[in-house]
């Protein structure tokens, strides 16, 4: 059974729609990737899912189910309970969210309580933080930290769902490494399930089990990842692929992720899609077998 199901989620700000029509499932213990270039509406989804849109900003869905919960019918308190409960939320940057002066060990006793967090510890490489209990937040460095956080967001309140927006965005390639290594520890240690958002596909591969692919606030396909990596469907998957590092022609710029102009009528790849057809320009596709496009659409 799923544990998160979002059925047509929009997201509006004044400016305009962010998030056009979203609908995918999580499953217990699944390892979802949201992988979209910059703009595509990724944290438009992570905050309407939570409700911490920006004012001015308005979220509504056919239906948002966590576990046997319906979240759209909730009150804001019911669902301010919620988040500190059942939903997980990693920070994007972790000295914000930590106390600077209190020993690291003491902030992670604060939010845990009595749970027994040394083993879990070791495993994540953290024994650090064990072994230099009075040692503030500015003794370790940003990757101890982040994965702390991340640490504090699994065993708090043992939630069912984490929501992970870009968590390795600024650090580096080793550090990176280390936090998806601790995902996928808590995922396989918990049963976490874990909405991961990224704009960077390599990082899809490693980590993630099922796959959304946002462009201009659709998702454009779904899949899991060895049939978004070994056979993806929407011309826009298949020109994110082409780029990846390893896989592009020698001297291809052409932007992984980098953001490209979207259409405000018909398909919103329409404007960069090499296999553009006259009704992409008119039309938005809707959605058939989980990919929005006139080609999957027209085919029988
Ligand atoms: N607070 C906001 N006010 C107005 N527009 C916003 C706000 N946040 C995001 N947007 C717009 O919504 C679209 C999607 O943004 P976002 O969800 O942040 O995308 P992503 O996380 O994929 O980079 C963008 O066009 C962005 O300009
Ligand atoms: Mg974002």
């Amino acid at each position: 059974m799923s544990l998160l199901t979002v059925t047509g989620l929009h997201v509006d700000y004044p400016g305009g729609r962010a998030v056009h029509d979203v609908s995918f499932a999580l499953q217990r213990g699944e390892i979802f990737g949201l992988v979209g270039e910059s703009g595509s509406g990724k944290s438009s989804v992570c905050a309407a899912l939570t409700r911490v849109l920006p004012v001015g900003a308005r979220a509504a869905a056919q239906a948002v189910r966590l576990g046997d919960r319906e979240l759209t019918t909730l009150s804001d308190e019911e669902m301010r309970r919620l988040r500190a409960t059942r939903i997980g939320i990693i920070p994007q940057r972790p000295m914000t969210s930590l106390s600077p002066v209190t020993p690291v060990l003491r902030q992670l006793r604060w939010h845990t309580g009595n749970a027994d967090f040394t083993e879990l510890l070791n495993q994540v490489g953290l024994r650090a933080v064990l072994d230099r209990p009075r040692d503030a937040p500015h003794r370790f460095s940003g990757g101890q930290l982040q994965r702390l956080l991340i640490l504090i967001a699994a065993l708090a309140r043992r939630p069912d769902l984490l929501i992970a927006d870009e968590p390795t965005t600024t650090l580096d390639p080793t550090v990176q490494a280390q936090v998806l290594h601790l995902l996928l520890d808590l995922r396989d240690q918990l049963g976490l399930s874990i909405l991961y958002v990224t704009h960077d596909l390599a990082v899809v591969a490693q980590v993630c089990d099922r796959v959304g692919v946002m462009y201009g606030g659709r998702l454009v396909e779904t899949g899991s990842t060895e049939q978004i990596f070994t056979a993806p469907r929407h011309p826009y998957t298949r020109a994110l692929l082409s780029a990846l590092p390893g896989r592009a022609a020698a001297g291809s710029r052409l932007g992984a992720l980098v953001p490209g102009p979207v259409a405000r009528r018909g398909c919103p790849f329409a404007p960069r899609c090499p296999v553009v057809l006259e009704v992409c320009a008119e039309h938005d596709p809707q959605p058939v077998l989980d990919v929005r496009c006139h080609h999957t659409e027209g085919s029988p």
